[in-house]
């Protein structure tokens, strides 16, 4: 009796510990310009979801998740090969610091002294600089336990890099649970005080990738104001109700139904939403977005207090991406969880400086499932 139940914990530990380390497979997936090696891990779990993830730009590669007739696709706008992502691509998948999204004038200052980034979204630095986090290689490691699997990508990122000061060590791990959510954290401690602020820029269509614009998904974001901001993007420090505009989405509504009236060149949503309270502990969804036709859902979680919604509005059909496909204008929508654009130059929002001695960290959840037709 007893031999047959440690024979029976032993079958089930072994299959436990053999299925889940099948679960994270490692191959190369090309090398960079300056010859480093680049990897891509995959990753599935007892769904059958699969999430793949690449060492250059901490990126996610794609994300396979069912319909609701269990029919798979991969929602995310990218590229198949390495070649692709070495590109000059808009931020696919990548991971986005040391300061996502805009610097107003490219400048800040920090302890008296004053920082110069280079200029690369008009007068504005956007999205970490020349060659931001997401065109990195990273270091990475599988982290296998008994239900979940995921992957740690580390970096320092050196004092002095795109202007920055401090060395920062810097943390990403993704984890993908058997209730199909990709989860993000995000760590960093630094030698000296600098700004951080981080996100994922992946591009989703619940449809598929390459199925077309995401005009018909339907979009529910949990907060009752934006950063108000001046034509360039850059916020003007106060924050203004979203209701009665068409940045209004505190009840589910089509992306494409208000869209040509936002003033913008080109048409579209790009703009930062101040997220309510509610959902800063993880268990309110900041956003929630639906594809009516394959019922797939995707919730979005976070410890972040702003969400930048953006719908592809640069994309023109000139990238060549996954199995060919070209991608146009409304293709694909990122939900880029993060503190407000321009933080560092507006002493009224949230600060995003991590000081010697503290810990920076973060959470972001992308959490699929799918409701009948
Ligand atoms: C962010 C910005 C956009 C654009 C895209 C990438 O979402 O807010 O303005 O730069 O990245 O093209």
């Amino acid at each position: 009796m007893i031999l047959r139940f440690i024979c029976l914990a032993g079958v089930l530990m072994t299959s436990t510990f053999s299925s889940a380390a099948d679960d994270v497979i490692r191959t190369p997936f090309g090398k960079t310009k300056e010859g480093e090696a680049v990897d891509i891990f995959t990753l599935q779990n007892s769904k059958g979801m699969k999430v793949r993830l690449i060492t250059f730009g901490a990126t996610i590669q794609s994300i396979e998740v069912p319909d609701n007739k269990g029919k798979m696709a991969d929602v995310i706008v990218g590229f198949d090969t390495l070649e692709g992502f070495l590109t000059e691509h808009p931020y696919f998948g990548g991971t986005i610091g040391r300061v996502c999204n805009r610097i107003g004038n490219a400048k800040f200052s920090l302890d008296g002294k004053e920082y110069s980034l280079a200029a690369n979204n008009g007068p504005h630095s956007l999205h970490g600089g020349k060659k931001g986090f997401d065109r990195k290689n990273w270091i990475a490691e599988s982290i296998i336990t008994t239900n979940d699997r995921g992957v740690r990508f580390t970096r320092t990122s050196a004092d002095g890099e795109e202007g920055y000061p401090g060395n920062v060590r810097l943390g990403v791990t993704f984890t993908l649970t058997n209730d199909n959510a990709l989860r993000i954290e995000y760590d960093a401690i630094t030698d000296k005080s600098t700004p951080i602020n981080l996100t994922n820029h992946a591009y989703f269509n619940l449809a598929g990738s390459g199925n077309g614009t995401i005009l018909d998904h339907q979009i529910m974001i949990n907060a009752t104001q934006q950063t108000a901001t001046d034509e360039t993007l850059i916020p003007t420090g106060k924050l203004a109700p979203v209701a009665g505009t068409p940045i209004d989405f505190t009840k589910y509504g089509k992306i494409g139904a208000r869209i040509k009236e936002i003033k913008a060149t080109p048409v579209g949503y790009d703009h930062n939403y101040v997220l309510e309270a509610s959902s800063k502990d993880l268990k309110a969804p900041a956003a929630v977005v639906r594809e009516p036709n394959s019922g797939r859902v995707m919730e979005v979680y976070t410890t972040e207090p702003g969400l930048q919604f953006y719908t592809g509005n640069f994309l023109d059909g000139t990238i060549k991406g996954k199995k060919g496909a070209t991608y146009n204008q409304y293709n694909g929508f990122c939900l880029e969880s993060q503190h407000y654009p321009d933080s560092v130059n507006k002493k009224e929002f949230p600060s995003t400086i991590l000081k010697p001695g503290e810990k920076f960290s973060s959470t972001t959840t992308y959490k699929f499932l799918t409701v009948a037709e």
